[in-house]
């Protein structure tokens, strides 16, 4: 992977090359007189949580993101599906960053709108991806109040005491309605320290090192991880693979902590492996014991300790603009669309309630989780741990699906503990989306669980075609780490997922060494695969004052299609 520290440094060098510069590019200095508003996403009170504090600061600045449209989204999600369904004559030929960019680039005609209404504004929109289709620009909130028809007030999440401005409601000239998908923020409210439901529960359990039926019961460590999924431990080959873990609220992980793991549970391993950090929006890379991270120590343990030798970067997003971590979310993901290597695996351990994010802006992220597809990037999310609930109340009427996993072009980790059987853990999020369809690659898998379930749960999710989630699952209780020098143990769909990707990094490993495409998007090939896994037939997930869905014979919305069994992975993929 090409290592670059600073986004913005490589963004302003794109600025350049593609004539986005103000003094390169001239519009009429006033044309239109922008007045008629169409109203774009709006909400009658701020969510559960959240509450008012006040007009916002007149002259604070809002950090505007605006997604413009993209000139063929559609293209894009054809070439992807065909580079990713293995039946394709195109499969696994990924896209190059300029065929990418070529779908993802806003036709002429709706970037000129664009930045003539900037301009009228006394505005230049700064390219904030390299396909030029989200402009960045820095206004009071006097003036985003003016140009978005927005009543931009400071909001308190109650629970973080965090403070931000939004508004309930905002409109673009009909001029641009039509080439601008969203701008954020405006109506998206996030909470920026629960933006992680799948944040890891401490279970206090012994930590052991060795694996045996019984240890692994009460520890499961690497080495159980391996027996249990039969996973090489043998080093990785292959310098031009990489997974990219993604790294949010401030966390980093911590190289002490990592080496002091390694000599725990990889002794086989030097304990003097390590991972490269990259950095995006001042993200922190402080190494101080007191404020190790859990959850970036977590996905870097067990992405360093079961990708044996696969090249690793953390991924260090910074929380710059107190965004609710939908900003970094694109952000990462326009960085590595940025590259011109790209990691041929992306494993998250953060999401959101569904409910929380203005559908437009789910779409756009979406329509960026498809782009680093395109690419042959396997992009794997955590599904949460607050069981079919999220992150509601227990006295919640409906369930709440999580973001990003429903998007259908990310793969979907939900977790399971015991072993001989596996069952699902009770708190693994699993459901459907109210935002996304079901994709072909699941239809059938989706309909057969439906059929099955009759009428449980009827009225509280939505069995009318959403994108059924988790896609696949593994190992999430009792996972020892190593944070601030304490060895501790550790659960949740946070720590099944860097495992999953670590399976996936070796594959990929194994496919280069051969001369072989990397996997890219995994679904419509896992689908295909059901041997690839065990089935989870045991466990629920409870929530709202239910017991959630059970895990049945074929995929569920708990375990998904089940967990891995490598060898059979292997076979698939033609090794
Ligand atoms: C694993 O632990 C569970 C719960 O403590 C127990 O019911 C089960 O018998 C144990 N299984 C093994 C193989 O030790
Ligand atoms: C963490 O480390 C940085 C850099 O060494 C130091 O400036 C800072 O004071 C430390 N903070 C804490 C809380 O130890
Ligand atoms: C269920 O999902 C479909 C497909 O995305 C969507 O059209 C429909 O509005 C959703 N229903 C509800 C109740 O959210």
């Amino acid at each position: 992977m090409a290592l670059k520290t600073f986004f913005l440094a490589s963004i302003l060098s794109l600025a350049t090359a593609k004539g986005f510069k103000a003094s390169t590019f001239s519009y009429p200095a006033k044309q239109a007189s922008f007045q008629s508003f169409v109203v774009q996403h709006s909400l009658a009170s701020p969510p559960q949580g959240f509450t008012k504090v006040g007009p916002a600061d007149a002259g604070s600045t809002v950090n505007l993101r605006i997604g413009v449209s993209s000139g063929n989204t559609a293209g894009l999600e054809k070439a992807l599906l065909d580079v990713s369904a293995p039946s394709s004559a195109k499969y696994g030929k990924h896209l190059t960053k300029a065929e990418v960019n070529a779908f993802l680039a806003p036709a002429d005609n709706a970037l000129a709108a664009v930045q003539s209404w900037l301009s009228s504004n006394g505005l230049t929109g700064t390219p904030s991806s390299s396909a030029g289709h989200w402009l960045s620009v820095s206004v009071p909130v006097s003036k985003a109040n003016a140009m978005l028809s927005a009543n931009y007030q400071t909001y308190k999440h109650v629970a973080s005491g965090t403070t931000y401005a939004r508004t309930l409601s905002y409109s673009l000239p009909a001029e641009v309605a039509d080439f601008i998908d969203h701008v954020h923020p405006t109506t998206a409210f996030t909470n920026p320290y629960a933006r992680s439901p799948a944040l890891s529960k401490a279970i206090a359990s012994p930590v052991s090192a060795n694996a045996s039926p019984d240890s692994c019961n009460s520890s499961m460590t690497p080495t159980c991880i391996q027996a249990l999924y039969g996973v090489p431990t043998t080093p990785a080959t292959q310098y031009s693979n990489g997974i990219a873990v993604a790294g949010f609220i401030n966390q980093f992980a911590r190289r002490a902590d990592l080496s002091n793991f390694l000599q725990s549970f990889r002794p086989d391993m030097s304990a003097t492996t390590t991972f490269m950090t990259q950095k995006l929006d001042d993200g922190r890379n402080r190494q101080n014991a007191s404020l190790a991270g859990i959850e970036a120590n977590l996905d870097i343990q067990y992405t360093v300790g079961i990708a044996t030798n696969v090249p690793i970067s953390f991924v260090s997003v910074g929380n710059t603009f107190e965004d609710g971590g939908l900003q970094g979310f694109l952000d990462i993901v326009n960085f590595l669309l940025d590259e011109d290597d790209i990691p041929q695996v992306m494993s998250t351990s953060y999401g959101n309630n569904e409910a929380n994010i203005p559908p437009a802006l789910a779409f756009k992220l979406c329509e960026a989780y498809m782009a680093l597809g395109a690419r042959g990037t396997s992009i794997l999310f955590s599904t949460g741990d607050g069981g079919v609930q999220g992150t509601q109340p227990q006295s919640c009427t409906t369930f709440q699906p999580s973001f990003p996993v429903g998007c259908p072009y990310v793969t979907a980790v939900g977790s399971v503990g015991s072993i001989s059987p596996e069952i699902g853990s009770s708190f693994s999020s699993g459901g459907f989306s109210n935002l996304f369809s079901t994709p072909d690659y699941q239809h059938d898998a989706v309909a057969g669980f439906l059929k099955a379930q009759g009428t449980v749960n009827q009225g509280l999710f939505n069995a009318s075609g959403g994108r059924g989630y988790p896609d696949v699952s593994a190992q999430g209780e009792r996972i020892p780490i190593v944070s601030g020098g304490t060895p501790q143990p550790v659960a949740g769909t946070s720590a099944s997922t860097p495992i999953f990707a670590s399976l996936i990094g070796l594959l990929n490993d194994q496919l280069i060494a051969a001369n072989k495409q990397p996997l890219g998007f995994l679904n419509p090939w896992l689908y295909q695969h059901p041997e690839m896994f065990t089935d989870i037939t045991a466990g629920n997930n409870p929530g709202c004052g239910t017991d959630g869905f059970t895990a049945i014979t074929g995929w569920d919305p708990v375990t998904g299609l089940g967990t891995p069994i490598f060898s059979k992975m292997q076979a698939a993929a033609g090794l």
